[in-house]
Parts: structure tokens; C-alpha cells; sequence
């Protein structure tokens, strides 16, 4: 069926042998894409791995950020702590209830208001420094909890993260599948896990989202993915621009092995 006069030469199709013009667009798209991913983890670092207040990303940063910690608002820390003895039990569930409930104005009028006021404020309304609890607002502060990222912010960035790094893991992956002396299965797993890691990660933000026994996934993924990132990376590149093109030896159609 094939005619050997109709098939091209695509002998040159490869990293060491692609013209100049060519490599210095992968190049410059690698170098640009490269220094992205430092400052994609300065930013996680510091905004993620500082969620449980301690520097470093760990398990707990990711329960912070996706799950949140519903039951730790200041005020019911406080209550079961150093103001443990400043009001009866029966009102200092009253407090604990209704601040998990989010704190509404409405019960603030109608009934909360009264139990700061026989309770707290003979104290806080009058000690400099510590919050008045005659104002609603002051309250509202020490009674915000950590309800992880919403539905909305979370459907947002869903999309907006597969969308735009499945395009960096396209690119990467285009120019890498150029690389020479790599066995064929390890080309394609290298080229095909980041999508399978980018799809788990965002699986994994829902999935912590309800419950913080999955926050592992997302560190599992993102571990993952920058694994196979790295080698493309780095192959690519050295493959471009310092494994020698010797003769025949690379005279190869990298997409025919
Ligand atoms: C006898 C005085 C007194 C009473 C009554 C009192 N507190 Fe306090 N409260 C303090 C002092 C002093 C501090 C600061 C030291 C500390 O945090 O333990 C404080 C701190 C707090 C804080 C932390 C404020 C912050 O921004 O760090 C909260 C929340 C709090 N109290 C809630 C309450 C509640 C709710 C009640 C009423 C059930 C109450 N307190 C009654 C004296 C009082």
C-alpha cells in the first residue's frame, strides 16, 4: 500500500535536530512557562501554606483552605477557654449556637444581646483594649469561622485551572514527545499523567471541600504533576541545546518510534 516516494522525511523531527528558529520559540516558551511555576509556588507557599499559620505547605494548610474549621470561631475557642467561667452553661451554648449558625443579626436583637450583656459586658465595654460587645459588629469579628472555600469560588477556579494549565501541559508535552532516547511507554506515561494528576487535584478540592480526609489527594497530584513537569523540562531543554547532534545518530522521526 505505502509508496516510499510519497512518504516525507521527517528524519530531522527531533530536539537535537530541530533548526535554530524553532528551538529558540520552544526554548523561550519553556524559559517563560518555567519561571511561572516558581512564582505559582512562592504564591501557594505563602498564601496556602500559611493557612494553618505555620510556614510550609502541609496537610493541614490544604484542610484550612478547602474545608475550612468550621467548629473554631475566637469566641468559642474563648468560651471553652479563659472566658470558660464568665457565663452559665446554658448561655454559653446559647452564644456557641448561634455562632455557628453564622451569627445573624436578627437573634442578636431578639435574644443573643441579652446574654453579652449580663454576662461580658461588664468587662468588655469597659477594659480598654479588649472588643465592646455592646456593638453587634464587635461580636460578628470574634465570631467569624473558617468555612473553607464556597461553592462559587471553587467552581471558578475549577475551570479556570484545568483550562489554563492543561494548555502549559500541552505545550510541554508537544516538545517533549520531540525528545530522543526515551523508551515509548515512559514518553507517553510522562506526557499523559499531568492531565490525569490535574484532573485528580481538582476532584481533590471538592472532595476536601466536604471532608479533610482527602486533602492528601491534593498534595498527591500536585506532587505528581510538577514531577512530570520538571522532566519535560529539563529533557527538552537539554536535549535542544546540549546533547550534541552527531551526524546520523539522531536521524530519527521521534513521532515514529
Ligand atoms: C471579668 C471580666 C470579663 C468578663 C466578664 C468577660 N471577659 Fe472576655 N476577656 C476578658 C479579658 C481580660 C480578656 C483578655 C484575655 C484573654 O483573652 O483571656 C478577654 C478576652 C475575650 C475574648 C478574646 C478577644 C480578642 O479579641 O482576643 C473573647 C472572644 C471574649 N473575651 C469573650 C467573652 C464572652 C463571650 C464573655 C461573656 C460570656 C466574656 N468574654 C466575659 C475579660 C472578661
Amino acid at each position: 500500500m505505502s509508496n516510499d516516494k510519497q512518504k516525507t522525511d521527517l528524519s530531522w523531527l527531533n530536539l537535537p535536530s530541530l533548526n535554530n528558529t524553532i528551538k529558540s520559540l520552544f526554548s523561550g516558551y519553556l524559559l517563560a512557562v518555567g519561571l511561572g511555576a516558581i512564582l505559582a509556588s512562592a504564591q501557594i507557599l505563602t498564601t496556602h501554606g500559611m493557612a494553618d499559620g505555620k510556614l510550609g505547605l502541609s496537610v493541614d494548610d490544604i484542610v484550612y483552605s478547602y474545608h475550612g474549621d468550621p467548629a473554631n470561631s475566637k469566641i468559642e475557642t474563648k468560651l471553652n477557654g479563659s472566658m470558660r467561667d464568665k457565663a452559665s452553661e446554658a448561655d454559653k451554648l446559647e452564644i456557641i449556637k448561634w455562632v455557628r449558625a453564622g451569627a445573624p443579626k436578627n437573634q442578636w436583637q431578639t435574644k443573643i444581646k441579652d446574654i453579652f450583656y449580663s454576662n461580658c459586658i461588664s468587662c468588655h465595654s469597659v477594659i480598654p483594649g479588649l472588643p465592646d460587645f455592646t456593638r453587634y459588629e464587635n461580636v460578628k469579628k470574634v465570631a467569624t469561622t473558617n468555612k473553607g472555600a464556597s461553592t462559587t469560588t471553587l467552581t471558578r477556579i475549577s475551570h479556570i485551572h484545568i483550562f489554563a494549565i492543561s494548555f502549559i501541559f500541552f505545550f510541554n508535552g508537544l516538545i517533549f514527545s520531540l525528545a530522543v532516547k526515551i523508551k515509548t511507554w515512559l514518553k507517553i506515561t510522562i506526557i499523559f499523567m499531568p492531565f490525569l494528576f490535574l484532573i485528580i487535584d481538582v476532584f481533590s478540592w471538592w472532595l476536601t471541600k466536604m471532608s479533610p480526609n482527602f486533602a492528601w489527594l491534593t498534595i498527591l497530584s500536585g506532587v505528581g504533576y510538577s514531577l512530570c513537569s520538571a522532566i519535560t523540562w529539563f529533557v527538552s531543554l537539554y536535549q535542544m541545546w546540549i546533547l550534541p547532534r552527531t551526524g546520523k545518530s539522531f536521524a530519527i522521526n521521534a513521532w515514529a518510534e
